[in-house]
C-alpha cells in the first residue's frame, strides 16, 4: 500500500525535521508498503533530507506550474521542486480545482511537464456533493481523468498514481464507504486499461477507517491530509493498516 501525506499549508522546515525524527522509528520499513510526504514548498528541501536515509520513504511537491522557467512570479517549476528533493507531485488536488479555478486543462498541462521534468505525478480526481447527488460521480470523475492523461503514451501512464478523492469527502469527516469508493476505484481501474497504475483513496481517512478502506482489493493506498499532520497519530494510522497498530 501507499500511505500518502498532503501537508497542505501546514508544517515549517523545522517541525518536518521534528516530524520525521518522531515519525520514522514508529514505521519501519515493510515489503509493499510505500510512504510518501507533500509538504509545502519551502518544506520540501528539509523533509527530502529527513527522510533522505529511508528508502521506502518518497517525498513530492503539492503542485508545480508547467512553465520551466521565467517570469512568474510566485510559481513553482517541476525543476525547482526536484532541485529541492522532490521526486513526484501532487497534480488536480481539489482545493487547487476548486479554490484556485485550475481547469482540467491545467491540470494536463502540469501532468505533461511532471512527465517532461522527471517527476511522478499522483493524480487527484473527485467529484463534488451535487455531481453525486445528480449521479454524475463516475462521468466527472473519468471526464477528469480523461483530460489530465491525454497525450500521454503508454509507459508515461503506467508510471501515474491516481487519487480518488471525493470533494465532498475532504476535511469533512464524511469519508466514502470502502463499497462506494471501490466502486469508483474499479471505473478508473477500466478508463486506465492497466494494472500497474496505484489508485489511491483520499478524504476523511484515519486511523478509524483506514484498514476498512485498506482491505479492499481496489484501495491501493490512501492520500490523507488532516490526519497526517501529527506524526504519532499518523504513525498508527499506517500501522492500524496493516494489522500492526494497537
Ligand atoms: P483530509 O484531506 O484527509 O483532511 O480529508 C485529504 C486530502 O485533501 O488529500
Amino acid at each position: 500500500m501507499i500511505f500518502a501525506a498532503n501537508w497542505k499549508m501546514n508544517l515549517t522546515p523545522s517541525e518536518a525535521r521534528v516530524f520525521a525524527r518522531a515519525f520514522l522509528p514508529l514505521v519501519v520499513p515493510r515489503a509493499g508498503r510505500t510512504l510518501a510526504f507533500f509538504p509545502s514548498a519551502v518544506a520540501l528541501e528539509a523533509a527530502a533530507a529527513a527522510f533522505a536515509a529511508r528508502g521506502d520513504v518518497l517525498v513530492g511537491a503539492q503542485d508545480v506550474y508547467w512553465e520551466p522557467k521565467g517570469a512568474f512570479t510566485g510559481a513553482t517549476s517541476v525543476a525547482l521542486v526536484r532541485g529541492a528533493g522532490a521526486t513526484c507531485a501532487l497534480v488536480g488536488h481539489s482545493e487547487r480545482r476548486h479554490v484556485f479555478g485550475e481547469s482540467d486543462d491545467d491540470t494536463r498541462r502540469k501532468v505533461r511537464a511532471l512527465f517532461d521534468g522527471g517527476c511522478a505525478p499522483f493524480l487527484c480526481v473527485g467529484e463534488k456533493l451535487a455531481e453525486r447527488e445528480a449521479g454524475l460521480t463516475t462521468a466527472v470523475v473519468l471526464r477528469q481523468l480523461d483530460a489530465a492523461t491525454n497525450g500521454l503514451s503508454s509507459a508515461e501512464l503506467s508510471r501515474l498514481v491516481v487519487a480518488y478523492e471525493p470533494v465532498w469527502a475532504i476535511g469533512t469527516g464524511l469519508n466514502a464507504t470502502p463499497e462506494d469508493a471501490a466502486e469508483v476505484h474499479l471505473a478508473i481501474r477500466d478508463a486506465l486499461g492497466t494494472d500497474a497504475v496505484p489508485i489511491l483513496y483520499g478524504g476523511s481517512v484515519n486511523k478509524g477507517n483506514v484498514a476498512a478502506l485498506g482491505s479492499r482489493p481496489e484501495i491501493d493506498g490512501v492520500l490523507v491530509g488532516g490526519a497526517s499532520l501529527d506524526p504519532l497519530g499518523w504513525a498508527d494510522v499506517v500501522n492500524r493498516a496493516d494489522g500492526s497498530g494497537s
